[in-house]
């Protein structure tokens, strides 16, 4: 590749681990989720653990999510021929005494279930040395989490530069935490950027009552904080003061479709009293309360889908048509993008 490729046909750097379910979404059935035009089955095994394979029988070719998990292996809907863990075709119940089973083998992904998430590394194995980014905040007791899911018809590219671009809070209006954004400082390296800027944010969680602000604009009092975004590729962070941090966790599908997982917290940080009564009951608040920011959350996400794919379908119209940028943030990311690829590109020896 060269430095004139189309960042919107750009590809990903398959040596990173990618979100590419919720950890609730594989149950007992098998789930097929598509990584970057790979189709991908997930299954959960009789022991709870998860597994991952190509999403094909190699029988017929058809797709392994239609079938079953039968013990720890995996049941192909049409002629109910059985798979391991590891690809290799385990048992197919008409084989004939005189017939062998079929030497073949389908192949497999590495995943890890993560602070509620299923992570999966598409890459190289001998480059498993990356691990899948942290979420501390998921288990930690004093936060609230939402999770909102990001469909869109869009390459992934523009989904990143709308969470690296604090300018389009305009879009949102009064249905953020935060106001009048000013890029102050970036730092690009080869694996991330983080753009800080400065704000005004709208809400301090430091009385029992200040989570209403979430819901009734009207309680929000003005104030400056830091707001800071960090594209770690690949996925992104931001935290805005001490109240508040949001990710969002990728699974680009196509060069025109990307699924994500926006996960909003809520911190409890300045109750110390609440951090004094039992464990049990603090993991049943933080339980109760998942979820309160849905709306809201679900809110901003349609606003943000419906740019994201206008841009797309923009471009897809008229590729020729030529962007005016004043954020140098969305520069740093569109070069991360493109160096990312380029490693992934390069002949490893
Ligand atoms: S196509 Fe899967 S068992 Fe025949
Ligand atoms: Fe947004």
């Amino acid at each position: 590749m060269n430095n004139h490729q189309n960042i919107r046909q750009i590809g990903i750097n398959p040596n990173h681990w990618y979100v590419v379910a919720r950890s609730t979404e594989v149950q007992s059935s098998p789930l097929g989720v598509t990584l970057w035009n790979h189709p991908i089955v997930l299954y959960r095994d009789d022991e709870g653990a998860v597994h991952a394979l190509e999403d094909r029988c190699p029988h017929r070719q058809v797709k392994l999510s239609h079938g079953r998990v039968t013990g720890n292996l995996l049941e192909c809907s049409y002629h109910g021929w059985q798979f391991e863990s590891s690809g290799e075709c385990g048992n197919v119940a008409y084989l004939a005494e005189n017939q062998k089973l079929p030497n073949c083998k389908i192949r497999t992904y590495s995943v890890q279930e993560q602070d509620g998430f299923i992570w999966l590394f598409p890459g190289d194995a001998a480059q498993h040395q990356v691990t899948p980014m942290e979420i501390p905040e998921w288990e930690h007791l004093n936060y609230i989490a939402t999770v909102s899911l990001i469909n869109c018809n869009a390459h992934y590219s523009y989904l990143i530069e709308n969470l690296m671009d604090m300018y389009h809070g305009h879009l949102h209006q009064n249905w953020q935490a935060w106001t009048d954004a000013v890029l102050e400082d970036i730092h690009e390296d080869t694996n991330r950027v983080d753009a800080h800027y400065q704000a005004q944010s709208y809400y301090k969680i430091d009385k029992i009552w200040s989570i209403s602000q979430l819901f009734f604009p009207a309680l929000r009092r003005l104030h400056p904080e830091p707001l800071d975004v960090s594209y770690v590729y690949p996925h992104w962070v931001s935290t805005l003061g001490q109240d508040f941090k949001i990710y969002c966790l990728l699974c680009p599908v196509s060069e025109t479709a990307t699924r994500a997982y926006l996960i909003h917290f809520t911190s409890l940080n300045a109750f110390w009293r609440l951090h004094k009564l039992p464990v049990k009951f603090r993991k049943f608040v933080k339980d109760s309360l998942f979820g309160s920011a849905q709306k809201l959350l679900d809110g901003l996400v349609r606003q943000d889908v419906q740019m994201i794919e206008e841009e797309q379908q923009a471009y897809l119209n008229n590729p020729e048509n030529r962007n005016y940028e004043l954020n140098r943030a969305l520069g740093s990311v569109q070069r991360l993008i493109k160096t990312q690829a380029n490693i992934s590109n390069q002949p490893s020896d």
